[in-house]
């Protein structure tokens, strides 16, 4: 796919969902306890230890999280990866897993017209169906996979 789809098909793809984000997805998690953002990271784990493993199944994941969409992974194990977003080797020596975790939480916080979507955030979306309502995408124990894994990536 070129560079210009594959911008056209995420772009499409982040203001379809920012539309009504969670109708784009089957799965959803309660709603957060309230988020302590410190700067420009969340320093406090949001859950029990994160898993690789589980990370690993939700980077690709369509569903829901669907990482590989947008960014690059140094990592065998992983097939096909979009270039719209940064990639995201050696990411752990850039930011902290603090950092991490408000970038997949929230990336609006850090850059208010980025494509990345707010994957932990249950306010601000208009028109999200009655059911999803008050719903995250992703789970606190979703983000602490991620930021574990994530931080792997030395
Ligand atoms: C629709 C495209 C898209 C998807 C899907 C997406 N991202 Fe991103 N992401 C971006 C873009 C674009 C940036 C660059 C930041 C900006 O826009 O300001 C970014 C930035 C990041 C950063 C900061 C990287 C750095 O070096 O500063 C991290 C970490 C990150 N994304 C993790 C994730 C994870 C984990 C997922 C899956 C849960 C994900 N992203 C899904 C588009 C995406």
């Amino acid at each position: 796919m070129s560079i210009t789809r594959l911008a056209r098909a995420a772009g499409s793809y982040a203001a379809a969902c920012a539309l009504a984000w969670t109708a784009c997805h089957a799965i959803a998690a309660p709603a957060p306890a309230a988020l302590r953002v410190r700067g420009d990271a969340i320093p406090e784990a949001l859950a029990p230890a994160g898993d690789v493993a589980r990370a690993r199944a939700l980077l690709v994941a369509r569903e829901n999280a669907n990482c590989v969409l947008c960014h690059e992974i140094p990592d065998p194990a992983l097939p096909f990866f979009g270039n719209v977003g940064p990639s995201l080797a050696h990411v752990a020596t850039r930011l902290s897993p603090g950092q991490i975790r408000l970038r997949i939480v929230d990336s609006m916080r850090v850059n208010r017209d980025t494509i990345m979507p707010s994957y932990y955030r249950t306010s601000g979306f208009d028109r999200v169906a009655p059911q999803y309502r008050g719903r995250t995408v992703l789970s606190a124990q979703d983000v602490e996979d991620l930021v574990t894994y994530l931080g792997t990536l030395k």
